[in-house]
């Protein structure tokens, strides 16, 4: 059967970090509170000509590179963003032009801090019922441009940033023991938006609108819904946490990430963390951490690798592949 394989993977960020101690001095916070809450020690801020399509443009490039292909190569880009340059056209189009692809399809996914996984799992669709060959998935975000900078409770939590992989069709046995995509499970439930949103959009207010969040309300949920989807991807696949070499969580809060971890009994030195570095970058964050594993060499071919996200809307899901 067809699997789609990790060729390559990429990442960027903005140039300028923003540490905590620099935002005690706009914001009545601390890098204590901050730290001891959510893990996060500092976090990459876009500045003047760096966008969400730059950024994601940038990420597709150098992971072309690493899978030493060029844009002629790629038959689709799926860029999943919640922070678009335009409200249309869609950012993947943006990029794909950026990269100078004027063949082929590109469009967008929308699922908040689970579009990576939603995007990836959408990309190995496309790839499965041969649509597409080759798909560069990318997830980028410039989160900061939908900040309340006043609220303290979400303006410390987020940064910029993207990140990008190129998937690839290749004949696999149909077992565990493929490289690839082995299964997807994608969750959303409405009834939760209040819990996080942007209070603005095109149809509403006519404008952007800012980023807004009952921290605690959807801390209560998170641990529960990342363990339904991974134990999902579990009994799909015989699985079980013993299995796993890697878990590459959203990055959003590092006790949600050490909650979750130790519920689904995957030991702390499987777990890719890079909430210290990143902040939450949203749909960004699971690439930026795959990148960062990968290019360390903690991450290597032929590792089974967990990925996990939940946010706003909300959803959720998980793709357990084999790098
Ligand atoms: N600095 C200092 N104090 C603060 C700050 C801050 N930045 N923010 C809030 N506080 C204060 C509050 O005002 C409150 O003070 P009070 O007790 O005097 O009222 C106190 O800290 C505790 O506030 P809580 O909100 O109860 O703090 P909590 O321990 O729940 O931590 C946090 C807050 C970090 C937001 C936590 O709830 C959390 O991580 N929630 C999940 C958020 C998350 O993961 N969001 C991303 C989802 S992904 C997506 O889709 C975008």
């Amino acid at each position: 059967m067809i699997r789609s394989v990790v060729r390559g993977f990429g990442a960027a960020l903005p140039k300028r970090v923003v540490t905590n101690r620099e935002l005690e001095e706009t914001v009545d916070t601390s890098d204590e509170w901050i730290v001891q809450r959510t893990g996060i020690r500092q976090r990459y801020i876009a500045g003047e000509g760096e966008t969400t399509a730059s950024l994601g443009a940038e990420a597709a490039r150098k992971a072309l590179d690493n899978a030493g292909l060029t844009i002629a190569d790629i038959d689709l880009i799926i860029c999943a963003t919640s922070t678009p340059d335009n409200t249309f056209p869609a950012t993947a189009v943006n990029i794909q032009n950026r990269l100078g692809m004027h063949h082929g399809f590109a469009f967008d996914m929308q699922a908040v801090c689970s579009g990576f996984v939603y995007a990836v799992s959408t990309a190995d669709l496309h790839i499965r019922c041969g649509m597409a060959r080759r798909v560069l998935v990318i997830g980028a975000e410039t989160f900061s441009r939908i900040l309340d900078w006043t609220d303290r409770t979400t303006c410390v939590l987020f940064g910029d940033g993207a990140g990008a992989l190129v998937l690839e069709a290749l004949e696999g046995e149909g077992t565990n023991a493929d490289r690839g995509v082995l299964s997807s499970h994608l969750r959303s439930d409405g009834t939760h938006k209040e819990k996080l949103y942007v209070d603005g959009g095109p149809s509403t207010t006519g404008t952007v609108g800012h980023l807004r969040m009952e921290g605690r309300e959807v801390f209560k949920h998170a641990v529960g819904m990342i363990t339904d989807v991974i134990e999902a991807a579990f009994t799909a696949t015989g699985t079980t946490a013993d299995d796993i070499d890697w878990l590459v969580p959203h990055q959003a809060n590092r006790r949600i990430i050490d909650g979750s971890a130790k519920k689904l009994g995957i030991p702390l030195e499987k777990v890719v963390v890079t909430v210290d570095l990143h902040g939450n970058t949203s749909a960004a964050s699971i690439p930026l951490a795959l990148s960062v594993a990968a290019a360390d060499g903690r991450i290597k071919k032929g590792d089974l690798v967990m990925l996990e996200a939940m946010g706003g809307g909300f959803t959720w899901g998980a793709v357990l592949l084999r790098w």
